[in-house]
């Protein structure tokens, strides 16, 4: 006999296209009505996309017609469709005005060396940035700014935290929040919870910039973080060995999906400097993003070489880009700040253009 419980296991078998987990963990399955051998179904999903509704409703029917069941009725709910240059309207944080996401399809790439580089960067740019560490998981981001020892003040309510500041860049982490060496363990509510208080529980000033360091995949904390603010600029970090290039298609992807307009490939471990001599060589390649960013119509906007120096100085919590302005990363990073500066003002042109035109979407804030 056909029960619930059996249909919903079959569900949990569907994964959500460009994401890691399946519609049951997401929570996107709201109804099932089961009559002798007639199912109904509803989903609701966060896409509205026609491309991710048509896979889902081909990949549950025959999973579910493998049941045996042969009466189906799938519904599913989509949000409004929007341009890809319309903004969400819902924003926790509405006195940033640019959110930018630093994602990888695989972790270990260099994120958080990243993110950490770029924001001193863009500060260097006279622009007033933040970095936000929403690796929950494994916040990196202390110890990379020298800040690991360093605990948030409360403000005069008690109830709200002022940011931490070094080299000209405002810092919050779940990191510093916590004993050093604790583990953390976050389930998807939980999970959503935090990411949302890290941006409303904080203090953080009228900023241009919020750099955003993710944690490596596609999962809970990415669809949340999209959900609660207006993600102006995505940024993949990849090494260049084809294993890596075939995770950062996941993670452009999910750009894609999510509405986020893509700055660019940042190429890390592009090729090794030697510390000796200074000759370079090609270790896990160099330039094979190219073909990548081509096929996201994107660009290639820095390539950091394989240096100790960029270890050392994330390690010790002393930034390559501020110490040493005249290394050859260094200056890929300031030229990546610059086309990310470029990128955002072109963002920026382009949605006061579509909000002349475009009447605002309706609050997506049904999806949480
Ligand atoms: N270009 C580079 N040259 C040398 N070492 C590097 C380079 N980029 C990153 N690293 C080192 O590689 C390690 C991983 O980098 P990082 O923590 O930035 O990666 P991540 O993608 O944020 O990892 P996770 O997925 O765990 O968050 C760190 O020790 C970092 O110092
Ligand atoms: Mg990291």
């Amino acid at each position: 006999m056909i029960t619930q419980d059996k249909v919903l296991e079959v569900l949990k078998t569907v994964i959500y296209p460009n994401f890691e987990k399946d519609i049951v963990s997401f929570g996107f399955v709201k109804n099932i009505t089961l009559h002798e051998d007639k199912l109904g179904l509803l989903l609701d999903i966060p896409s509205s996309s026609d491309e991710v509704a048509q896979t889902l409703n081909n990949e549950v029917k025959s999973k579910l017609e493998a049941l045996g069941i042969k009466n189906i009725h799938i519904d599913i709910k989509t949000p409004p469709k929007a341009t890809p240059k319309t903004p969400s309207t819902k924003n926790l944080a509405p006195q940033i005005k640019h959110f930018v996401m630093v994602s990888s399809g695989k972790g270990g790439v260099g994120k958080s060396t990243t993110s950490a580089n770029l924001a001193i960067a863009l500060a260097q740019q006279g622009k007033k940035v933040g970095l936000l560490d929403a690796d929950v998981y494994g916040p990196n981001i202390p110890r990379m700014l020298g800040l690991n020892t360093s605990k948030p003040q409360v403000d005069s309510s008690g109830k709200k935290l002022i940011p931490l500041k070094a080299f000209g860049v405002e810092m919050m982490s779940m990191g510093v929040l916590y004993e050093e060496g604790q583990s953390l363990i976050w389930r998807g509510p939980m999970l959503m919870r935090a990411i949302e208080q890290m941006l409303t529980d904080v203090i953080w000033s009228d900023l241009d910039i919020l750099v955003i360091d993710m944690p490596p995949g596609t999962g809970d904390a990415q669809l949340s973080m999209a959900q609660s603010v207006p993600v102006s600029a995505g940024i993949t970090v990849t090494t260049p060995q084809q294993v890596s290039l075939d995770d950062s298609a996941r993670s452009l992807d999910m750009f894609v999906k999510l509405h986020i307009p893509i700055a660019g490939i940042v190429e890390n471990m592009s090729g090794f400097i030697c510390p000796d001599c200074g000759k370079e060589y090609d270790i896990f390649g160099k330039g094979t993003s190219q073909v990548l960013a081509d096929s996201y119509s994107t660009n290639i906007i820095a390539q950091i070489p394989l240096e100790p120096k960029v270890r050392e100085s994330g390690d010790s919590g002393k930034p390559i880009v501020f110490f040493e302005p005249n290394s050859l990363s260094s200056k890929a990073y300031v030229k990546a700040s610059i086309s990310i500066i470029e990128f955002l003002n072109k963002v920026e042109r382009e949605s006061l253009a579509d909000n002349k035109n475009i009447q605002p979407t309706k609050d997506n804030s049904h999806l949480h």
